[in-house]
């Protein structure tokens, strides 16, 4: 029952929270970075439809199950009015991506959550590479 934020770079104030209940965990993604970004969102529950935009400054919230698992967000950058981008695509020309995964390299930001041992998993991997930094960062109080 983590209150998660996400922060795709580094610099900047906060903007306002949202907060879970005991089946769903809300994450708030905000975009620190000057330009676009186009946000792509996999797992086994797949919010949103798998991606959307958000401007420089902007933030958005994503309700997800106290359970979801293999999942991951990461950005897509440099997108075209065809929704071809420069990293991350997801190949489908859409901004909503569905359940597919971006092109490397991409950082992700993973999430395994009301796993093993009732434990709340997450972590920034580059194991797909990198295109931009990211940050997760759970809210005290709230686990
Ligand atoms: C968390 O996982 C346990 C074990 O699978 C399950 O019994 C429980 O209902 C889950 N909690 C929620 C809120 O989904």
């Amino acid at each position: 029952m983590l209150r998660l934020m996400l922060l795709l770079a580094v610099v900047g104030s906060a903007a306002s929270q949202c907060s879970s209940d005991g089946n769903s965990v809300c994450i708030n993604i905000y975009n620190k970075c000057p330009f676009t970004i186009w946000p792509g969102v996999q797992g086994s529950f797949v919010p949103n439809g798998g991606g959307f935009k958000l401007n420089g400054g902007e933030s958005k919230q994503l309700r997800v199950p106290n359970g979801w698992e293999s999942a991951r967000i990461w950005a897509r950058t440099g997108c075209d009015g065809n929704m071809n981008c420069e990293t991350g695509d997801c190949r489908g020309n859409t901004e909503q991506c569905n359940g597919r995964g971006g092109v490397p390299p991409v950082s992700l930001a993973e999430f395994t959550l009301n796993g093993t041992g009732a434990q709340d998993y997450y972590d920034v991997s580059l194991v797909d590479g990198y295109n931009i930094p990211v940050l997760i960062m759970p809210i005290g109080g709230t686990f």
